[in-house]
């Protein structure tokens, strides 16, 4: 692992732009190196084994990119292939996801007594956040919804408008949520619907949501391993499986300005 290497960044698709954006920001120094898997989006849907065999195959790539470190910026990957990559690629590079530095977040937080979480079906159902929470703040409820509609919602464009409120209140509706104190974000997706979520609440719900929060552990690890770039020297490199127009142009949602896509077909072999 060398300074100058690339920070290797995948997610199902798009979403994880978000995390990427954050990091660039933070890490103006690092390069990135991000892989979409455009050809098999929304991962939500997919079984673990699916999930599990297309992050290897990812985690491989970025390898193969001289990564340095390999941030898992999707949280249905993360749910679902965290473990198995991290097992794979041993001591090679460290692996990151986008669910622990969140779990860490919100046990710390003492004011919280009971949280609610949204995300994927695969999120959702995987149980992830409340066995880490559970493990961490055993006193802390936890109370979570698949929300599968949100993702397409915003990656169609819809938010902060009355259609995309419509269909955020008619989720947030769920009674278990009625006296909740904190709501997790599970999903990359949903920073683009922060503010219609608090405002759902009245703003009297904490809300957090990954980017920052894992965008600052990613700078921590980086520097306890002493591997932090002190000069940006590359630009980075957007990859995905199945390169559309649609897809180029939606990406100025998640990383703030419109980028350029490279097409990789890492399952054309
Ligand atoms: N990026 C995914 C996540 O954070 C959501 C989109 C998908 O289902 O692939 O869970």
């Amino acid at each position: 692992m060398n300074k100058e290497d690339p920070i290797g960044i995948f997610d199902s698709g798009i979403g994880g732009l978000t995390v990427a954006n954050a990091v660039s920001k933070q890490l103006p120094n690092e390069q990135i190196i991000y892989f979409g898997d455009t050809t098999h989006l929304p991962y939500g849907d997919k079984s673990t084994e699916a999930i599990q065999h297309y992050s290897l195959h990812i985690a491989d790539f970025l390898l193969g990119k001289r990564c340095k470190l390999i941030l898992i910026a999707c949280n249905t990957a993360s749910a679902a292939a965290f473990d198995i990559v991290k097992t794979h690629i041993g001591d090679k590079v460290p692996v990151m996801n986008v669910i622990d530095p969140v779990v860490e977040a919100v046990a710390a937080n003492t004011s919280i007594n009971k949280i609610g979480i949204i995300g994927t079906k695969g999120t959702i159902k995987s149980g992830v956040y409340e066995h880490k929470l559970k493990t961490l703040r055993p006193d802390l409820e936890s109370v979570s919804l698949a929300t599968a509609l949100l993702a397409s919602m915003i990656e169609a464009g819809f938010y902060n408008n009355s259609v995309s409120q419509a269909v955020i209140n008619s989720y947030l509706a769920y009674p278990d949520f009625s006296d909740i104190d904190g709501m997790i974000l599970a999903c990359t997706h949903y920073p683009l619907i922060e503010k219609e979520i608090s405002s759902y609440f009245n703003h009297h719900v904490k809300i957090f949501e990954s980017t920052n929060i894992v965008a600052t552990r990613v700078k921590e690890k980086l520097a306890e391993l002493n591997i932090m770039n002190d000069e940006r020297r590359n630009t980075h490199h957007f990859f995905v499986s199945d390169f559309t127009e649609s897809f180029e142009q939606t990406t100025k949602l998640f990383f703030q300005e419109k980028i350029h896509l490279e097409h990789f077909g890492i399952w054309d072999e």
